[in-house]
């Protein structure tokens, strides 16, 4: 950890202050293990490399939430269905521009009351974020097919036509693999809440507007504007020293290449390699643009040698976030429907926190090292 992270306290007030929390343990899981210096990410006994690209996504959440897989599709057809037929209760949360409002508002209005099960919440997450795309391009919503499974669905309902074999696997390696991970930002958001008591949609509401920050679930989006600069300044030319340029002109402006570094992980991210198989995968079927995966491929070299120069003390290398962003475009989706895209996947990991934090956690409630000033006289 580096000095800047952990400051040590004074003689009256000796407290360590982890910024960022970064190495604290705060919590028991049974749902994932990540394994930062080799590279690896365990899904409740699981490898990621045994079920991304190999199970479709209900297969992950039975999993995760420990219940059969059996009858899971049907029930989440069935979860997307309701919520299609409950839209009438949403008002006008669908119209907010920005798809995270959108989701966060549509949970609220939509499944506000009482408390739906974790299959109704996450059903409903697909449904709204492909009526809220639909919406944004002046397209009425498309009524789900309970009978599909829910990658296949919601490619259908964004796009309103079948998606093809080969277009869901790549959509369910995706939402496989993004299930989830750890204590990241959302999830801990969402154990906090949990922690209160309070109730499951309120900690998937929370955790949604953590997952929106350009630092957690808002990347993906940024990585194809740098992927546009760089082809840009490549002008049909070598694009590894045009990137090189690039990133060294950002990197001195002070801003940061998104879909690079990560706080956990000192390797490459085993869900970048996975996603990046997954778009290759989906290229060989005819979906995708060989081109931009060489593109992206070009930059992330130039991106981990350049970031080895400006940061040598801190190993950053691609994160999940870089080969979703060329996956998702490989999908035809639009990079603001990237982070919805992400909650749709994680909700049924936030859920399965949220669980496990009610069986056994505590009230969540660290404490601030007060630096302000001292009254002027003593009470
Ligand atoms: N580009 C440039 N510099 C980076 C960087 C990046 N992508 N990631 C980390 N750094 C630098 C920081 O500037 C910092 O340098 P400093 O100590 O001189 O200030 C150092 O590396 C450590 O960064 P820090 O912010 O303390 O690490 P963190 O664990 O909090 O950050 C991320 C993790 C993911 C937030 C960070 O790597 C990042 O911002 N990446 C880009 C956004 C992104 O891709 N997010 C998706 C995550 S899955």
């Amino acid at each position: 950890m580096s000095a800047s992270n952990q400051r040590e306290g004074g003689v009256a007030n000796a407290e360590v202050v982890r910024l960022g929390l970064e190495g604290v343990v705060v919590a028991e899981t049974q749902l994932s293990r990540i394994d930062g210096e080799a590279g690896r990410l365990v899904l409740r006994g699981r490898s990621l490399a045994e079920l991304a690209g190999r199970v479709p996504f209900e297969e992950a959440v039975g999993l995760l939430w420990g219940c059969p897989v059996a009858g899971l599709r049907e029930e989440l057809g069935r979860a997307r269905a309701a919520a299609f037929a409950g839209a009438g209760r949403l008002g006008d949360a669908l119209a907010r521009a920005e798809g995270m409002d959108a989701l966060r508002a549509a949970l609220g209005h939509g499944l506000g009351e009482g408390e739906p099960a974790p299959v109704e919440i996450l059903g409903a997450c697909a449904v709204y974020a492909a009526a809220w795309w639909r919406g944004q391009q002046g397209l009425e919503p498309v009524a789900p097919d309970p009978a599909l499974g829910h990658a296949a669905d919601l490619l259908r309902m964004i796009r309103g036509e079948a998606a093809s074999a080969e277009e869901a696997r790549a959509l369910d390696a995706y939402l496989v693999t993004v299930i989830d991970h750890g204590l990241n930002a959302s999830t801990f958001t969402a154990r906090v809440v949990a922690s209160t008591r309070s109730d499951r949609v309120s900690a998937v509401v929370a955790a949604l507007g953590a997952l929106k920050g350009p630092l957690h679930g808002g990347a993906p989006g940024p990585v194809l504007d740098m992927l546009d600069a760089v082809a840009a300044r490549a002008a049909g030319g070598e694009p590894e020293p045009a990137a090189e340029a690039w990133l060294r002109e950002e990197l001195a402006a002070g801003r940061r290449v998104m879909g690079m570094g990560h706080r956990v992980y000192r390797v490459r991210d085993p869900r970048a390699a996975v996603l990046e198989r997954a778009a290759r995968e989906l290229c060989a079927a005819g979906g995708g643009d060989a081109a931009r995966l060489e593109l992206a491929g070009a930059v992330e070299r130039a991106a981990s040698r350049v970031l080895a120069e400006h940061r040598p003390g801190r190993r950053l290398a691609a994160n999940v976030e870089f080969y979703t962003a060329v996956l998702l475009e490989a999908l035809g989706l639009d990079r603001r429907q990237f982070t919805p895209t992400f909650a749709v996947s994680r909700t049924a990991g936030w859920l399965a926190h949220v669980s496990e934090q009610l069986e056994g956690g505590r009230l969540l409630r660290p404490r601030a090292r007060y630096v302000g000033p001292e009254p002027e006289h003593a009470a």
